[in-house]
């Protein structure tokens, strides 16, 4: 069967992963128990998660020309995420995003965007090509919001179906809304995306009668959500003790694109997308936790 094509356009970060007993509140001083350095970035975590899974991924996005830069380039060209997309840039350092994780395995993140704050219209106007025969595109929030814009317009024309996590959240045109495959938001990005009362469900109305084809909001432990013309149906989490919830979304996503692009139904595909999360929030960091297609059917075999 011939591999479907997919483009992410999205961020590369070096992660500083601090581990803390609890997430510290406004005003307190805590000691870490450590802090490490990992591979990250919403579209690198992606694209890798998807290559780890046997897919066909090449990435567009942008480093700083410094030792992070260099070791979150190899770490996409060492899992098999194609780089002819991904520029070096002369002013800006990489993107960073320092992370910490508490001992319950929650975590919170602030991202300083660097150069991933460099990957503008005339980058994807360079690579344009690679859509030519892509079956999916894949975006997130951490590049400027014109790059999305005119992205979605390149995917539009080609035909390329467009996959959009919305995170970080901030408001979306009607113009980037309007025939997505797929919108996946979390639950906060749904309630930032749809502000003030309502539930779920009502949140959800909303967004999917902008014209997205399938909505999926991601609810943590309690699985996931799927809006689309047949109806509302909910998936459980597969469950798992949380080390660290770090990437638990991008190895959703990862997983639910290689899914749809082996010819699963997009309900199975949810369900394979469940599995690769769950494996992912069982190991420290974000890359480092993704799993191969040996982990999954080596964690399937240990059921
Ligand atoms: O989704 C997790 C990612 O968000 C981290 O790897 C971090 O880099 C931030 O972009």
């Amino acid at each position: 069967m011939k591999l479907a094509k997919i483009v992410v356009v999205g961020s590369i970060n070096m992660d500083v992963v601090i581990r803390v007993p609890h997430i510290p509140i406004e005003g307190e001083t805590i000691m870490a128990r450590s802090v490490q350095y990992y591979g990250g970035g919403k579209g690198a975590n992606q694209a890798i998660a998807m290559s780890r899974l046997g897919g066909d991924v090449h990435m567009i996005g942008r480093v700083g020309k410094d030792a992070h830069g260099q070791r979150l380039y190899d770490n996409l060209l060492e899992n098999g995420t194609k780089t002819a997309g991904v520029e070096w840039d002369e002013d800006q350092p990489s993107g960073t995003a320092y992370i910490y994780v508490s001992d319950r395995g929650e975590n919170n993140i602030v991202v300083f965007s660097g150069a991933n704050s460099k990957v503008d219209v005339a980058q994807i106007s360079r690579y344009e090509h690679l859509f030519d025969d892509a079956e999916y595109c894949l975006m997130q929030m951490e590049i400027p919001r014109e790059t999305i814009e005119h992205t979605v317009q390149v995917c539009k024309q080609k035909g390329v179906k467009i996959i959009l996590n919305p995170a970080p959240a901030q408001p979306l045109s009607e113009q980037i809304l309007e025939g997505l495959y797929i919108l996946i938001p979390n639950e906060s990005e749904l309630d930032l995306l749809c502000p003030g009362p309502g539930s779920l469900e009502e949140k959800s109305a909303k967004l999917y009668g902008s014209g997205v084809q399938n909505l999926i909001v991601t609810l943590g432990a309690k699985g996931s959500m799927l809006m689309n013309e047949a109806g509302v149906k909910y998936f459980p989490a597969v469950p798992v003790k949380p080390v660290d919830t770090t990437a638990a979304g991008d190895s959703f996503i990862g997983g639910l694109t290689i899914g749809l692009s082996n010819k699963m139904d997009l309900e199975a595909a949810i369900q394979y997308a469940s599995l690769v999360a769950a494996i992912t929030v069982s190991k420290m960091g974000a890359q480092a936790s993704l799993p191969d297609l040996a982990a999954v059917e080596a964690y399937l075999a240990g059921k």
